[in-house]
């Protein structure tokens, strides 16, 4: 009998190398076989494959066989609000933090290291939260891990988008404190950003309208999923051997920027506990660095579960116009202690707020 083949239509964000080769690797974790680039046709050829699957958690495909999938859905109905947002979506547009990893990029290592449902993601070095909330809309568990309170603040917020109400009048000095609501109010403010925060606050509940309206039922029908957040150091990550299914991050790494300047929080919330001061990770000294991050990568490798996957994305530096080879240290760190290295793509980065790196790699590795 002729196998059956599919095709999956590529979104018409999509326009990088990196992109298709996630998306290739994405197809072949949902075992796709005989997978094909129609670049005249801007669409994958693929047999086999789980297409349910990947019509709800593709990252990269408007379409397959003609079926509109979910991250198309979220798109379109983002556009209707807030249209030059064409990468970010949902409630990741609440706080433009810096180096975060795009939103769909986050999405597509979350299937490529964990296609399984029913799983739970790590992000030992969670930021705002992106693969937490990419998590989320897979209808997968995660736990995000920060060392600053604000960030742990900002990813459990965008979380609460999903589930919790935002209510916001301005007029009628009505708010019922939904946590969303003081991110917006941090980019808006201390970040200095362009946008106002009674603007910003009414297209977010705005989106969160069309969310509870359309988007919400399909994942419902996947079931509920839980999210857990902590202030803590990814070099002791309170979790017994094996809990993790897959782990997705990005650490910090160059002196690439000062996290806590660049992504301002209410001062009170920005203060990192005293016993864990000691463990942030920040670049002055290259050796702190790679002793913290040694500490982490080993961390990282006892929480995973046995053939467990660990995506993360880290860049080389140019310094005094030397360059510092971040990625093939940590590489060979990871390898030394019984990662087996699967893929590495680069990742073109825009220049805008990053000093000194070149291209971001995203390595994948299996326990
Ligand atoms: C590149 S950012 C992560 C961005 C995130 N992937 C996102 O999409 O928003 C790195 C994060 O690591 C945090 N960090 C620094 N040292 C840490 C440590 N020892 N344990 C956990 N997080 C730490 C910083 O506060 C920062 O938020």
């Amino acid at each position: 009998m002729d196998k059956m083949t599919h095709t999956g239509k590529l979104l018409d964000i999509v326009n990088r190398y990196y992109e298709l080769q996630l998306c290739y690797a994405e197809l072949k974790a949902f075992r796709a076989t005989e997978i094909e680039h129609d670049i005249l046709n801007n669409s994958f050829i693929f047999c086999d494959g789980d297409t349910d699957k990947l019509l709800f958690r593709s990252s990269w495909f408007s379409e397959i066989d003609g079926e509109r999938t979910f991250i198309q859905e979220v798109i379109q109905a983002c556009r209707k609000i807030i249209w030059r947002y064409s990468d970010l979506w949902l409630s990741h547009i609440a706080y433009p933090f810096k180096r975060r990893m795009r939103p769909q990029v986050a999405r597509s290592l979350i299937n490529i290291t964990c296609p399984e449902s029913e799983a739970t993601i790590l992000d030992p070095f969670c930021g705002s939260g992106t693969t937490n909330a990419e998590a989320y809309l897979c209808g997968l568990n995660s736990v995000g891990i920060d060392i600053v309170p604000f960030y742990t603040y900002m990813s459990e917020a965008k979380i609460r988008f999903f589930e919790q109400e935002i209510i916001f009048n301005p007029i009628a000095s009505e708010n019922n404190g939904h946590p969303l609501l003081d991110v917006i109010h941090a980019a808006c403010t201390l970040l200095k950003t362009k946008f106002k925060y009674e603007k910003r606050a009414s297209e977010i509940i705005e989106l969160q309208r069309i969310y509870f309206d359309q988007i919400r039922a399909k994942l419902r029908s996947h079931g509920k999923t839980e999210h857990k957040f902590i202030v803590g150091t990814a070099t002791d990550i309170p979790f017994p051997a094996g809990h993790f299914d897959a782990i997705v991050c990005s650490p910090p790494y160059g002196s690439a920027i000062k996290y806590e300047e660049e992504n301002p929080g209410p001062e009170k919330m920005m203060e990192i506990p005293d016993e864990l001061k000691q463990y942030q990770i920040l670049t002055k000294d290259e050796e702190s660095w790679k002793n913290l991050m040694t500490d982490a990568f080993s961390e990282m490798h006892r929480v995973l579960k046995k053939s467990g996957r660990l995506a993360i994305i880290i860049g080389n530096q140019k310094r005094k116009g030397e360059i510092v080879d971040y990625v093939g240290w940590a590489r060979e760190k990871l390898t030394s202690m019984g990662f087996k290295p699967l893929y590495q793509f680069t990742e073109l980065i825009s220049s805008t707020g990053t000093r000194n790196i070149l291209n971001d790699e995203i390595l994948i590795f299996e326990k």
